[in-house]
Formats: C-alpha cells, structure tokens, sequence
C-alpha cells in the first residue's frame, strides 16, 4: 500500500486506475483505526477494484474547546491496519495541503437544516467542517463510491444530502455499526475513558435498546425519550440528548411514523460518546 501526501501524486495514481477501467471507492477517516474503520475498507473492496482511504484530521470540524491537540495520531499502526485489510492507497495530507489559505479562508459547504439540529446544537459550525473536508477530499480523489459508518448516523445524512443538493456523481454507502463485545460503539475517542468509565459506557446502548423495546410497545414518544435520559442520568453519564426521529431525515417523529431512529449523545469523563438505533415499526404507511 502506497502512502501518499500531495494531491498531484493522488491524482496521477487514480488517473492511471481511471484510464485502465477500475472503479474507486473511499473511505475517509481521521485516523486511529479500529475495527468500525477496516469494516468500511472490507465493505469498499467488496465493491470495487481500487481502494483509497484517507487520514486526516480536521481542524474545521473541531470547535474551540473541543479535542483537536489530543486527538490521537496513530499513523504507523493505522498504516498497517490498512495494508492487512487491503487498502490500495492511503492519503496523507498535511493541514496546509487542504487548507492552504488557512481553515479562516477557506470556502465552506453548508447543509442547512440537518447541520442543525442533534450534534449540530452542541457542535455549532461542526457539520460545516465535515462537510467542507469531505468535499475537498471527493474533489481529490473523484471516486465512485464512498463509505460512510452508521455510527455516525447524521454525518451520513449530511453527506448524502450534500452529494445530492451538489449533483455529486458520488454513490454514498452506510455501513451498520460495529460494536465492543459489550455493545459499546467502537470509537477513536473510547481511549479517553478510565478503566471505571469504560464499565460504564455500554449505558449509552442500552439506554437506546430499552427506547427500542418500549417504541416497539407504542409507548408514547416524548415518554421513551424522558425514561432513555433519566436512565443515562442514574448512570452516572451526562446526557446531552436522546431523540427519536425519522430515519429519511431526522425529522421530529410522530405516532405514524414506521421507519425510525433513535440518537443519542452523552458525556463520559472526557468523552462525549454517540450512538443511534434503528427501528421500523410495522403497519405505518411511512
Ligand atoms: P472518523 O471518526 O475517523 O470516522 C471515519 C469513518 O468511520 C466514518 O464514516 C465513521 O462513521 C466510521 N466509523 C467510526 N466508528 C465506526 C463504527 N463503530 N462502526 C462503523 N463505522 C464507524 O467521521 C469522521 O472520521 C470524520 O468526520 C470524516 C468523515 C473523516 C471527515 O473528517
């Protein structure tokens, strides 16, 4: 596997894959791989020849009190968790490779709406950058497909919903979360937990399995929401939120509404971990 961090290198190998017919996808990622990582890798070889993914960790998306100095570097392990997996090419770029004129002049991609709401409230400007980097890193490689996790379920809707508003020739494919034996969501940011927060931190899960079952019962909506948080709170997590929406969209879910997802997002020590649960409930005619 080839290690590149210059956008003419990037483009001259994925012009030479271009030329002889091969299919690219990519999977973007900022590093410190886990197995939720290498899951996308393994479903991006299953769908196409060549294989891209990159690491980088963006500044835009980070807030002013939030982790970008701690954030774990791990680039030589990563490298060789990518080789094993069968990455063709990974994409190193340094900070003033994607933003030249510094992260301040830098033009955005703004999804209005989705951007917003859930991890956009307590991450103001955060989807911004997500948004913006995933579109720097689409123009540099051009693949056909991209990769995204569940895990990070309004991520996923944000780029699906920019690739679409931006006529982006981009086939954008969620992959299910993958989880700790414990039900834990992997995560780059588990390693800030103490060992007694770990023991806790499966909470989160299980807050959204018990919100399952009680949907699944048609209890009421705002209730199953007030239960997932007092649970969180018993447990010594601070909730943020828990929220039960429609999956198409994240828009707020009533009664009639089949095809759900629950959220949620709670501090931990130094963490703030996320999840989200699927649900379809039968008979709705959405
Ligand atoms: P990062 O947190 O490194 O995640 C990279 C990709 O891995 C994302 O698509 C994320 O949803 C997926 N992922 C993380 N944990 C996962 C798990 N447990 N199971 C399945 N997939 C998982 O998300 C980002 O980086 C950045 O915002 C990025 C998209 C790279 C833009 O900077």
């Amino acid at each position: 596997m080839e290690t590149i961090d210059l956008v003419e290198d990037l483009r001259a190998r994925v012009l030479a894959w271009r030329a002889a017919g091969e299919a690219l996808a990519f999977v973007p990622t900022m590093g410190n791989l886990h197995a939720g990582h290498l899951k996308l890798i393994d479903e991006a070889r299953a769908r196409a020849p060549r294989v891209v993914a990159s690491i980088f960790v963006n500044p835009l998306q980070f807030g002013p009190s939030e982790d970008l100095d701690a954030y774990p570097r791990t680039l030589e392990r990563d490298r060789r968790g990518l080789q094993e997996a069968g990455c063709d090419l990974l994409f190193v770029p340094q900070v003033a490779t994607i933003y030249p004129r510094g992260s301040e002049d830098q033009t955005v991609v703004d999804v209005p709406g989705l951007s917003e709401i859930l991890c956009g409230e307590s991450r103001p400007g955060h989807f911004r950058g997500v948004a913006t980097v995933v579109c720097k890193l689409f123009n540099m490689v051009q693949p056909d497909l991209a990769l995204f996790g569940e895990k990070d379920f309004q991520q996923l809707l944000v780029i699906r919903r920019m690739v679409e508003d931006l006529a982006m020739s981009v086939e954008i494919i969620g992959v299910p979360t993958v989880r700790e034996a414990d039900g834990l969501a992997m995560s780059s940011r588990n390693g800030y937990l103490s060992a007694e927060e770990r023991l806790r931190a499966p909470t989160l899960y299980q807050a959204l399995m018990r919100a399952a079952r009680l949907l699944r019962e048609e209890a009421p909506i705002e209730m199953v929401e007030r239960e997932a948080l007092a649970f969180l709170n018993e447990s010594g997590l601070i909730p943020d939120y828990v929220k039960i929406r429609v999956a198409d969209d994240l828009r707020p879910a009533t009664a009639a509404d089949g095809n759900l997802v629950i959220l949620g997002a709670a501090y931990l020590g130094r963490a703030r971990l996320i999840d989200n649960l699927r649900v379809c409930r039968d008979g709705r005619s959405r």
